[in-house]
């Protein structure tokens, strides 16, 4: 199934190029469909109401394991939802996005109708995201970003992991995804992440201060690449590290579209040359990569 992102309010782009005209829903990124497409949940209205669409009702059960684990669901009705931060700045031409860049075909974004594949129960099993979490070693006190945090299945994570003391820039470039976050960081109680309305060529983040950026299955969607990582480069603290984490390109037993892989060797080709050099791997993740990168000197 494909999407139009015509669906998505004017403002958020100004020059929409050729990676944005059309977007995969999730079911689109694996072989096989995972889900019943019929589970793709409501749409947004485009006004930055974080009332309404998926709201759970009143009396909502809360999940065994969230209550096993002490942690606290609100019903939406009585929690007010984060802030959005979207104060884009509408004078900033992008330049049309290239099809390719270095040679590799850049993946249409995925639409925000396909967010339930981002929390979809299989998803720990098959991605084991516990584990690619601790890996990061985030430590308390920490600013991090979950950079493309889509409907935020890891910016609560991560908000979780830096707590009170630390806090998340959760980016994207879609007001749908950070909608759906802000509703269900609101409902888990978490006030340490500041949601960001990025565009396709600057993520909005400060200067000098982010301990961690996380990409999980971003990168290669980026439709303005260079552009992107000259900003998450300058956004990194002194031994800030960038983190991406790709589904593997070299193993074809990992269900998911080729244009939604990549290798070690294309990864480490594009991030080389943009001021980054590869700190540490992580290689124990069932189906992704896990590379750590830090700013090469200038
Ligand atoms: C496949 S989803 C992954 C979401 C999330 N990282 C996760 O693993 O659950 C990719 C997300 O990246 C976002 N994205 C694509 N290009 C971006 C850019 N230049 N800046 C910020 N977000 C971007 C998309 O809007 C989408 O929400």
């Amino acid at each position: 199934m494909y999407v139009c992102l015509a669906t998505l309010p004017a403002s958020a782009w100004q020059t929409p190029g050729p990676a944005v005209e059309e977007a995969p829903a999730a079911t689109d990124l694996m072989e096989e469909d995972p889900f019943d497409a019929a589970d793709l949940g409501e749409p947004m209205d485009d006004e930055g109401d974080a009332s309404g669409a998926d709201e759970p009702d009143e009396g909502e059960e809360q999940p065994e394991g969230d209550r096993a684990k002490g942690r606290v669901r609100r019903p939406l009705s009585r929690v007010r939802p984060l802030p959005i931060d979207m104060k884009l700045n509408r004078n900033l031409r992008i330049p049309p996005a290239p099809p390719f860049h270095m040679g590799r075909e850049i993946a249409q974004t995925m639409h925000y109708t396909g967010a339930p594949w981002l929390v979809r129960e299989s998803r720990q099993r098959e991605e084991d995201c516990r584990m690619m979490l601790e890996a990061l070693g985030v430590e308390p006190g920490q600013t991090v970003c979950d950079m493309g945090a889509g409907n935020g299945f890891y910016t609560l994570e991560l908000a979780r992991m830096v707590g009170p003391e630390g806090l998340v820039y959760a980016v994207d470039i879609q007001p749908e995804m950070l909608r759906m976050l802000s509703r269900r960081a609101a409902q888990e109680g978490l006030e340490n992440i500041r949601l960001v309305l990025g565009s396709p060529i600057d993520p909005r983040l400060p200067v000098g201060e982010i301990d961690l950026v996380l990409c999980v299955d971003v990168y290669h969607e980026f439709s303005h690449p260079e552009a992107m990582l000259a900003r998450i480069r300058e956004s990194l603290s002194d031994d800030g590290k960038l983190v991406l984490v790709e589904f593997r390109g070299e193993d074809p037993a990992v269900p998911i579209k080729p244009l939604h892989k990549m290798t070690k060797a294309q990864v480490r080709s594009e991030l080389e040359p943009a001021g980054f050099r590869v700190a540490s791997e992580f290689d124990r993740l069932p189906w992704q990569h896990l590379l750590f990168f830090s700013a090469a000197p200038e």
